[in-house]
Parts: C-alpha cells; sequence; structure tokens
C-alpha cells in the first residue's frame, strides 16, 4: 500500500484568477491537507487557475458548454471524467458555470462552494464578483465576509458549513471590500477542505459541524 493512499482525491472547478484554488493547494504541498488534487476542471482557458494548474504539473479539463450538442453530452463528458479520477470532493472555486444536477445528485455532500458573503444573505443569481461587495455596502451592512456551503442544485443555498466574519469600515469602498473579505476566504477554504479530508465534518439534522482534530 502507498504512503498517500489516504489521500482524499479533490478535484478542483475554477474559472478565474484562482486564488482560492492556490491556497488550497499550497496547504496541500505544506502537507496540512491531507488530499490530492487530481484535476483542475475549467470553462475558460485562458484562467489564471489553468495557468497554475499548469505550472504545478496539476492536470487540467476543459469542460465548456459550446463543444456540445446537448445538456446530456455536456453531463456525461463531465461525470467520466469524475470518475475516471475516482473523485470524492469537489471544490468549487470561483467556477461560473452550474454544475449539473445529475453531478450534484451523485455527489450530494461532497461538493463545496465559496461564495464572498455572509451567506443567506447576498447570495444567489445576480451576486458574484463586485456585485456583492457593492450591494452590502449600499445597504449600510456593519458585516461581510466569507461563507462555506455545500451545494444542492439551487446557487448558494446548500447548508453552510463555515465563515468568516469581518467589520465593514466606514466609507470602504466595495474593492477594499473585496480584497479584505478575500483574504478571509484563503484562510477560511483551506480550513474547511481540511476538515473534510480528516473526516472532520458531521452531519445533525442535515446541519454539518465541523469538530475539531487532535
Ligand atoms: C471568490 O470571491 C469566491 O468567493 C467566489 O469567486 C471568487 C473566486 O476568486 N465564488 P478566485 O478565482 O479564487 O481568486
Amino acid at each position: 500500500m502507498s504512503l498517500n493512499s489516504n489521500l482524499v482525491n479533490i478535484v478542483v472547478f475554477a474559472s478565474g484568477s484562482g486564488s482560492n484554488f492556490k491556497s488550497i493547494h499550497q496547504k496541500i504541498k505544506e502537507g496540512e491537507i491531507s488530499g490530492k488534487i487530481k484535476i483542475v476542471v475549467s470553462n475558460n482557458p485562458n484562467s489564471g487557475a489553468l495557468k497554475y494548474a499548469i505550472s504545478e504539473g496539476i492536470p487540467i479539463f476543459i469542460h465548456n458548454k459550446v463543444r456540445f450538442h446537448n445538456e446530456e453530452k455536456y453531463y456525461e463528458s463531465l461525470s467520466k471524467k469524475l470518475i475516471e479520477v475516482n473523485a470524492e470532493l469537489l471544490v468549487l472555486a470561483g467556477f461560473m458555470k452550474k454544475i449539473p444536477d445529475e453531478i450534484v445528485a451523485h455527489f450530494e455532500r461532497r461538493i463545496i462552494n465559496i461564495h464572498p458573503s455572509l451567506l443567506p444573505k447576498f447570495g444567489g443569481k445576480g451576486f458574484f464578483g463586485m456585485n456583492v461587495h457593492r450591494a452590502v455596502i449600499q445597504l449600510g451592512e456593519k458585516e461581510s465576509g466569507a461563507s462555506v456551503h455545500f451545494v444542492n442544485k439551487i446557487y448558494d443555498d446548500g447548508p453552510i458549513v463555515a465563515q468568516s466574519v469581518i467589520t465593514v469600515n466606514d466609507n470602504e469602498s466595495p474593492e477594499d471590500l473585496a480584497a479584505r473579505v478575500l483574504v478571509e476566504e484563503h484562510k477560511l477554504y483551506p480550513e474547511v477542505v481540511k476538515a473534510f479530508c480528516e473526516n472532520r465534518i458531521l452531519w445533525e439534522n442535515n446541519k454539518p459541524i465541523i469538530v475539531k482534530g487532535n
């Protein structure tokens, strides 16, 4: 048996710069997370996430609807890839496309997403990128932050597993707030992935709870 046999097989989905993906990968490289990123899936061939994956020797899979005749073929090709790499945890890190419902059902409690607000506030359709931070400031929220949640069939709706809260500063710009929330994301997401890989996420009444490690 290889020394690495206990590593959880992770598939990362990312469309953008991939800074959350990098923060998780960094912790894996440091030996902090008992997981292995088997592949990075992206709809965006020019994404920073894919560039980083290539530079780190992580296999990539460009998956874009335009290349398929219909929804079913799109789903099948992704599903085939996930089986091929023996995926155990799907990590959505700034992935701008909806995961097909069949995959959400198959990977129930094994898909996580990060969102730059304190869900359920400022989640759902239209709330992505700077839209989130602009709305937080416009509505005069006192706090914002990052949320990690399990994925169900509705955008940003699944059970929340962890949140990081920060105070919104007086007269803060959406850009500054976004940057500060991102710093929180980079701490929070690796912690949740680590807990998952150590089997430390328990479910009680359909609510995920992270239990402390030794
Ligand atoms: C993050 O703000 C994340 O919360 C959201 O998409 C953004 C991705 O950023 N889902 P990055 O590509 O990880 O830098």
